[in-house]
């Protein structure tokens, strides 16, 4: 099969870590297929910040916790690394370029039998107090939406496939 479309029917959004961290080679990797996603107008207005401490991904998932009313278990899946895609409001192509950036991030991972998982909570509540608190310590600019995080770690739990509806594709000819 062509390696490319082998590398995206096999990845899974995992949601069950291993403790041990991701090589700084292949977070090198992971990070290099992010930065070269495509971005509207070629704005590149992104920020990836890869968070790797236990305790500040923990402080994190509580502030996010408290603010939605989620229940002690939300922590993201407890992966040992977080890659936080975050973008000027101000640009209307934000979302999508982080998403873009996310896709290859996730592929890469896969590529390298890293697993993933794209997180989604914080874009409605970055400017609550105390998130907005914890994205200043780490340096996320104030002007800046976090639009998706990738959980990532070695996978502890491969996910079944989710079978793709059919249907959706339409030829006009
Ligand atoms: C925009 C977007 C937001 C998502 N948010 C979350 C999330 O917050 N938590 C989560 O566990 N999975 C999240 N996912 C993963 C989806 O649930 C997953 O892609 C879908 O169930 C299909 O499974 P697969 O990725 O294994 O093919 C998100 C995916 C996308 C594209």
């Amino acid at each position: 099969m062509n390696e490319v479309l082998e590398n995206i029917l096999t990845r899974r959004s995992v949601r069950a870590f291993k403790e041990d961290q991701i090589k700084d080679g292949e977070l090198e990797l992971i990070l290099k297929a992010g930065i070269y996603a495509p971005s509207g107008m070629n704005k590149q207005s992104w920020q990836f910040t890869v968070v790797q401490n236990k305790e500040k991904i923990e402080l994190l998932a509580k502030v996010v916790r408290e603010a939605l009313g989620r229940d002690a278990g939300y922590n993201f899946y407890a992966p040992p690394t977080l890659i936080i895609l975050s973008n000027d409001k101000d640009n209307t192509n934000g979302l999508a370029d982080c998403a873009c950036a996310l896709e290859n991030i996730f592929l890469m991972a896969n590529s390298l039998k890293i697993g993933s998982c794209w997180i989604n909570q914080l874009k409605t509540i970055c400017d609550e107090e105390e998130v907005r608190k914890v994205l200043n310590s780490f340096d996320i600019p104030e002007n800046h939406i976090v639009w998706g995080i990738a959980a990532i770690g070695y996978t502890a739990n491969v996910p079944a496939v989710h079978e793709r509806k059919a249907g959706v594709v339409k030829f006009v000819k």
